[in-house]
């Protein structure tokens, strides 16, 4: 089964697909982590197409390329920034939609991203777009990076802004996704609607 968790930045993505594949022991995929390795590479002087199409990448509680530890390299504004310009780039899409879609074939997941429930599995049992106030997702993303809320508004208004008027694969909700507003739902709150689609996917199954 593949649960697919779309939304823009901040609304809680990643923290609500890694607690909820640890609840239903899923594994968790991170696209974005795809991208913003794409974009470290690339801020080196690579090719962000060649980049993708050769990405060494190991996702789990450290991002590896190749022996390398991006972890930390990658959550960086530079690098969010740079993300959010490579993922324009339709070669790096395809490449790496590719390689997200060899995993999902297989096994139980929860991949999170902007473009999974629209693009790389549009087949995927359980879809949520998940979103919050701009407010609360800009006051999230500060508190995370120990920044000023001001600036935070501003880069994620820009990066909101490209990520949903670019031409290929665009933010936006598949049409079978339900919408869940965490603005004002704490990680249970959310945990349980999920859990709740979760559980109405596997009675379809049966
Ligand atoms: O979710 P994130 O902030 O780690 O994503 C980093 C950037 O990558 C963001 O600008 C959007 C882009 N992205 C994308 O275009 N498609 C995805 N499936 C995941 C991320």
């Amino acid at each position: 089964m593949v649960v697919a968790i779309d939304g823009p930045a901040g609304a809680g993505k990643s923290t609500v697909a890694r607690a909820l594949a640890e609840r239903l022991g899923f594994t968790y995929l991170d696209t974005g982590a795809m991208y913003r390795a794409v974009a470290l590479l690339a801020t080196e002087g690579a090719s962000p197409a060649e980049a993708a199409g050769e990405l060494d990448i190991a996702l789990g509680d450290r991002v590896l390329l190749g022996e390398r530890d991006v972890t930390a390299a990658i959550r960086s504004p530079a690098i969010s920034e740079a993300a959010s310009r490579v993922s324009t780039d339709p070669e790096v899409r395809e490449a790496l939609v590719r390689k997200q879609r060899a995993l999902l074939e297989a096994g139980d997941w929860v991949a999170e991203g902007r473009d999974i429930g629209t693009v790389v599995c549009p087949d995927a049992e359980v879809k949520v777009f998940l979103t919050a106030s701009p407010e609360t997702r800009a006051r999230r993303r500060a508190d995370e990076l120990g920044t000023d809320l001001a600036s935070v508004m501003a880069d994620m208004e820009l990066r909101d802004l490209r990520d949903s008027q670019r031409f290929h694969a665009p933010l936006i909700a598949a049409p079978d996704a339900v919408p869940v507003d965490s603005t004002a739902l704490d990680l249970d709150g959310v945990l349980e609607q999920i859990e709740l689609l979760v559980v109405e996917a596997r009675e379809v199954l049966r």
